[in-house]
């Protein structure tokens, strides 16, 4: 029997994951059919009229029915992009967010964290695939980092993510419960995207999140600010005055943040919105 079209191939795919109810369908499967070939996605119009490669033809299906259960992209693909960087995806660690990327930058464009002849000591606490740390290490290498994660699965992701990058020996990594144990005094900026979904919103959550992410990097406790709660007096003993810390935190939380920042001494506190308009950054810089 002849093999299909590529173009024949990616409508049934097509199909198959609408029918499945997946949003963004098409866009999915040129991902993944792209993926299949070894071509870019919109490289695909120029390979639709050719026989689908039988050597290919597995993968892709696989690739489909995981995409049809509703696994999201990035851990079918294996990896995502942030901030120019490609990491590696798995069911270990969270999927680097783009909101994240404005925690980023906020930190890169800090002035007083960045000033000249200084090695500043940073912190990743929560690294998960080590989005954050990696994408600071690889603009600033300069700098002292330290990267926590509470699990060591995803802390071994973040390192894997170090090592193809050739960033590992800029990085401490560490398992560890917040700031636990770092000296008082030690720290130039803390930086967490901590988990804060409030626990009552994880049953609303798309599929593709609560089936396959894990839930300790997401679920904040009852308000969703039970691990920054914890973490903020923790940032306060752990950064030298003057030291920043730097939190992502989920819609409609600022001003709580905020306060909790401003009750344990922090002063110039900051919030930055995304591109949505949400207020996504707070930071502040211990007194
Ligand atoms: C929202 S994810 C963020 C992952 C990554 N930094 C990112 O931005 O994509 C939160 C991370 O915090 C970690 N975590 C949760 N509680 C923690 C704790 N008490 N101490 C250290 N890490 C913790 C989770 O394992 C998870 O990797």
């Amino acid at each position: 029997m002849s093999q299909p079209l590529v173009s024949d191939v990616l409508a049934v795919a097509v199909r198959r994951l609408e029918s499945a109810g997946i949003d963004e369908a098409r866009l999915k499967a040129e991902w993944a059919l792209g993926r299949a070939l070894g071509c870019r996605r919109l490289e695909l119009p120029l390979h639709a009229r050719e026989a689908m490669p039988l050597s290919v033809e597995s993968m892709f299906e696989g690739h489909v029915r995981r995409l049809a259960e509703s696994e999201p992209l990035q851990y079918v693909l294996g990896d995502a992009e942030f901030m120019g960087l490609v990491l590696k995806t798995d069911r270990r660690a969270l999927i680097p967010r783009p909101e994240t990327e404005l925690l980023v930058e906020t930190v890169l464009a800090h002035p007083a964290l960045w000033a000249s002849g200084r090695r500043p000591a940073i912190a990743d606490i929560g690294t998960g695939t080590g989005c954050i740390v990696l994408a600071l290490a690889s603009r600033r290498p300069g700098a002292r980092y330290l990267a926590r994660d509470l699990r060591p699965e995803a802390l071994a992701l973040a390192r894997e993510n170090a090592a193809a990058l050739g960033l590992a020996g800029r990085i401490e990594f560490e398992e560890g419960d917040l700031l636990e144990g770092v000296p008082p005094g030690s720290l130039d900026a803390v930086i967490a995207n901590a988990p804060y979904v409030p626990t009552a919103e994880w049953a609303e959550l798309d599929r593709s999140v609560r089936d396959f992410e894990p839930r300790s990097a997401l679920d904040g406790g009852k308000d969703g600010l039970d691990v920054i709660g914890r973490l903020v007096p923790q940032a306060f003993t752990s950064l030298r005055s003057g030291g920043i810390v730097f939190l992502e935190v989920g819609r409609g939380q600022a001003d709580a943040v905020r306060r909790r920042l401003e009750a344990d001494r922090f002063a110039s506190v900051e919030v930055r919105k995304d591109l949505g308009g949400h207020d996504r950054v707070v930071c502040g810089a211990r007194t």
